[in-house]
């Protein structure tokens, strides 16, 4: 990636892309570009109104110059998926070598910003899914070909921002891709195993620490509650540890624990789902993928936190060994869990990830995220996470980072009558509520049991935002939710 503050006019790059805003100061600039092209400014009036996503190309020598519509008022999530879309939609017309010129863009979203979002969802747009294609592979995206060179003419004033945040935005993109590839991957090739490799060849090459518990790990540690739900399982579980701290570490920091849900594919259990749409269940790992990618990215940032994450992992199976309705398990926090519905799994493989990371970590903020109930996305549909927290600061700083980066997240109560849905006559609770309501209220309560009264608690439910439409793809596919989120977060709050 090349910074530069001036653009060559006889020598434009084989592709520029020239975001441009609507409204007052459109027609200066549309003026300027006829100025610099040849291209007559009535023409450009006509069919250019720089509508968010509008996009429209003129022909100036050799080169090609996309004008890239941001609409009035983009904000970074407007901008980000304008930028995304465009490189998405236009791959054929695309020259390995871009540039992106924001020597026209007097819109509200400041330049470093601006460089962010292109960068981000430039390369976001390259994204493939086809993976396990053998024939009719889609060709390298231009920007990923191997001579690929991303230049950004930026204004001089702020060369150096948009230099950090250029380089913020493609470490950010290329780790989404990554754990988006994992929530894409069927279960089959996603084995708790993968997770786990996946998270010790990260720490490795990203300079963090990783500690992963076998099977026999797990048993001598006394992780029940994951056990349990693994016990329909062929595939040994997982508990994966991973802790990050920048080399050069000034002072205390602020210590902060993530865990992730990490079920690689939900059956259900012997409370097993209808097979219509049971093939998205392999996206049941979308909490530990933003978890996995949150640290990866972070430690790339070198991002001034102490970071725990951790993800137990295992898939919900059906077998003569399964967990039954009725059963009551034992957990690692010693407490009981009398076992309703071997559907609601992630609260359980979670319960025993929240206790051990109060046990042993003791974390100053401590956020879970897990892909835990269709009781979301009946609530917020596929637009919002639903949060839930004790703590009204750290709610309000999750809701200013949802603000910033478009990973949407609203609040739902956490009232403790909610809670009286989980008394269970026979175990020190159950793990699904008396009335088929609120759900995903009662599923955070249940959390909320195992997190030894932690005072800075946030839970994300993420099941209708990990996994959705989009333009990308026919079938329901990964949206990399979380890590832009926590990042984002982590950035503006430690
Ligand atoms: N993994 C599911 C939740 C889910 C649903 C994720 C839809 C993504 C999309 C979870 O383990 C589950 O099965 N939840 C049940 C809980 C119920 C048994 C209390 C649900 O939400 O139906
Ligand atoms: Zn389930
Ligand atoms: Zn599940």
């Amino acid at each position: 990636m090349i910074i530069s503050t001036k653009i060559d006019l006889d020598q434009y790059p084989p592709s520029l892309i020239v975001p441009l805003s609507a409204g007052e100061h459109l027609p200066k600039a549309l003026g300027r570009i006829a100025d610099e092209t040849g291209v007559p400014l009535s023409a450009l009036q006509q069919e250019f109104k720089a509508e968010l996503s509008d996009i429209h190309t003129l022909y100036v020598g050799e080169s090609r110059m996309h004008l890239l519509g941001l609409g009035k008022q983009a904000g970074f999530p407007e901008a980000l998926k304008a930028f995304r879309s465009f490189a998405h939609q236009y791959a054929k017309q695309l020259h390995t070598q871009i540039g992106v010129s924001l020597t026209h863009y007097h819109g509200e979203l400041p330049a470093a910003q601006t460089t962010e979002a292109a960068v981000n969802g430039l390369l976001l747009g390259t994204y493939q899914i086809g993976r396990f294609k053998t024939k009719d592979l889609p060709e390298l995206h231009p920007l990923r070909s191997a001579g690929a060179r991303l230049e950004l003419i930026v204004p001089a004033a702020a060369k150096d921002d948009c230099q950090i945040a250029a380089e913020r935005g493609s470490a950010i993109a290329m780790t989404q891709m990554r754990i988006m590839d994992l929530v894409n991957a069927p279960s089959n090739k996603k084995l708790p195993a993968v997770l786990a490799e996946w998270a010790q060849q990260s720490g490795e090459q990203y300079g963090y620490s990783v500690q992963v518990m076998d099977k026999a790990e797990i048993e001598a540690t006394g992780l029940h509650a994951l056990l349990a739900v693994n016990r329909g399982s062929e595939a040994p579980p997982f508990f994966i540890i991973m802790e990050y701290k920048p080399k050069e570490a000034a002072g205390d920091l602020p210590k902060v624990g993530l865990a992730g849900k990490g079920v690689t594919f939900d059956t259900g259990g012997l409370s097993i789902k209808p097979s219509t749409n049971m093939h998205y269940m392999k996206s049941d790992m979308g909490g530990a993928a933003a978890v996995l990618g949150t640290m990866e990215a972070a430690a790339k940032l070198q991002l001034p936190v102490h970071l725990i994450g951790i993800v137990p992992t295992t898939d919900n199976s059906v077998d003569a060994a399964a967990i039954k309705p009725s059963d009551v398990i034992d957990s690692y926090s010693g407490k009981t869990i009398e076992v309703i519905d071997t559907d609601a799994e992630g609260r359980l493989i979670l319960a025993d990830g929240l206790a051990y990371m109060t046990k042993h970590f003791q974390p100053d903020t401590l956020i879970d995220l897990a892909t835990l109930t269709g009781s979301s996305v009946r609530t917020l549909g596929y637009h919002a996470a639903a949060l839930f927290s004790n703590d009204d600061a750290l709610a309000e700083q999750l809701y200013q980072a949802s603000e910033r980066t478009g990973e949407r997240v609203w609040r739902l109560p956490t009232w403790e009558v909610y809670g009286d849905e989980l008394k269970s006559d026979v175990a020190d609770i159950r793990n699904l509520g008396i009335r088929p309501m609120s759900g995903a209220i009662t599923a955070a309560k249940f959390l909320e049991f195992f997190t030894a009264d932690h005072p800075h608690w946030a839970h994300l439910d993420i099941a209708g935002v990990a996994f959705g439409d989009s333009e990308y793809t026919s079938q329901k596919s990964a949206s990399g939710y979380g890590v832009r989120l926590l990042i984002d977060y982590l950035q503006h709050n430690t």
